[in-house]
């Protein structure tokens, strides 16, 4: 069969936009999540600043598009961010077309000076390892996606009390926040080393929600907190723990348990029968207090990473 027909936007339009947002809503509805992280889709609807490639396929046919990959470099680091999607009634042929699609992003970042690349994949299946491998890439971080029921049941509460937490004040509490965070957090890549600006635009986006935002205080101090995130857009609605830290000075005391179940027991309050996070596979602490609070793994999200080589010209297939 055909390999499929790869149009390469720099700039989406209209059209391009809708066509491109039909084909997440499909995967979404399927895949449980959404195939761009929020960055992504900003950079997608925002569209043509630097680094930035929409890669839209097309097989005969069809009147929507069979895949999508798009490659964003980061403003910070320099290093390439690349996600892709296949239409899942074409997953038949995953491999050939996630190859083709993937395969060209790469080809854009070589011809773009090169450079770190990396692809998260949720739910990755041998047939994405094998697309990774094909186009120089290999396996990077993991994280587990938990799950566990709502509301939290007095077996997994372990006799603690309820924190006396209170509400995020935005324009207020952001500078204790962010030096709180930024010490719980400061060996990993993403979440440590947030500045006023990174939470500010949190702030902006729709979800946000300062209720949903506790802070823990003790001894006249932030002393931890716990961010929460209502996902409504997916079937089951989900309810995740977004962001959850303790001051080092306050670490192993029983405060991260408390302030997990402060948060569940707030998102449970919202009607929500699912609680989800996030956590590195690699953080052993973290995975250990959220096993033993009752949280499975629903999935892992895995990156593959490479570096890519500059080349000078991008091949030219259509
Ligand atoms: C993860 C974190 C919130 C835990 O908070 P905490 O107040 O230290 O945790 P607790 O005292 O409530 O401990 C709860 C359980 O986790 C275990 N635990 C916590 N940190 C641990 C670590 N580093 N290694 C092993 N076990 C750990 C405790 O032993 C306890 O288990 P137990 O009941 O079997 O004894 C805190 O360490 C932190 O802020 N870490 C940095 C930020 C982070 O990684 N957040 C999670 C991202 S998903």
């Amino acid at each position: 069969m055909s390999l499929p027909r790869v149009e390469v936007k720099r700039q989406m339009g209209r059209g391009d936009i809708d066509a491109v947002s039909a084909l997440l809503d499909v995967a979404a509805a399927i895949d449980g999540h959404r195939a761009l992280g929020e960055h992504q889709w900003l950079d997608l609807v925002q569209g043509g600043r630097e680094g930035f490639a929409g890669l839209v396929a097309w097989e005969p046919g069809h009147d929507h598009p069979v895949a999508y990959a798009q490659v964003t470099r980061g403003v910070a680091d320099g290093s390439w961010a690349l996600e892709f999607v296949v239409d899942p009634h074409h997953r038949d042929r995953l491999a050939t077309i996630g190859h083709e699609v993937v395969g060209e992003a790469i080809a854009i970042v070589g011809a773009e000076g090169g450079g770190h690349v990396h692809m998260w994949v949720p739910k990755p299946t041998p047939a994405h390892d094998a697309i990774a491998e094909a186009v120089g890439l290999r396996r990077g971080r993991e994280l587990l996606q938990l799950r566990r029921p709502l509301p939290v049941d007095d077996a997994h509460r372990y006799g603690s009390e309820p924190l006396p937490v209170r509400a995020f004040i935005p324009g207020r509490d952001e500078e204790a926040w962010l030096e709180v965070n930024n010490r719980a957090f400061r060996h990993h890549p993403e979440q440590g080393g947030w500045d006023l600006e990174t939470i500010k635009n949190r702030e902006a986006q729709p979800w946000f929600d300062p209720d949903g935002f506790l802070l823990y205080e003790q001894d006249g101090r932030l002393a931890g907190f716990c961010w929460t995130k209502i996902h409504r857009d997916v079937a089951p609605h989900l309810g995740e723990i977004y962001v959850i830290g303790t001051d080092p000075d306050f670490e192993g005391r029983g405060l991260g348990r408390r302030l997990v179940l402060a948060g569940l027991d707030w998102l449970a309050g919202r009607g929500l029968t699912v609680g989800m996070l996030y956590v590195d596979a690699a953080n052993e602490g973290a995975v250990h207090l959220y096993e033993k609070l009752g949280f499975t793994v629903d999935h892992i999200d895995r990156a593959y990473v490479g570096d890519v080589r500059a080349k000078l010209d991008i091949p030219h297939r259509n």
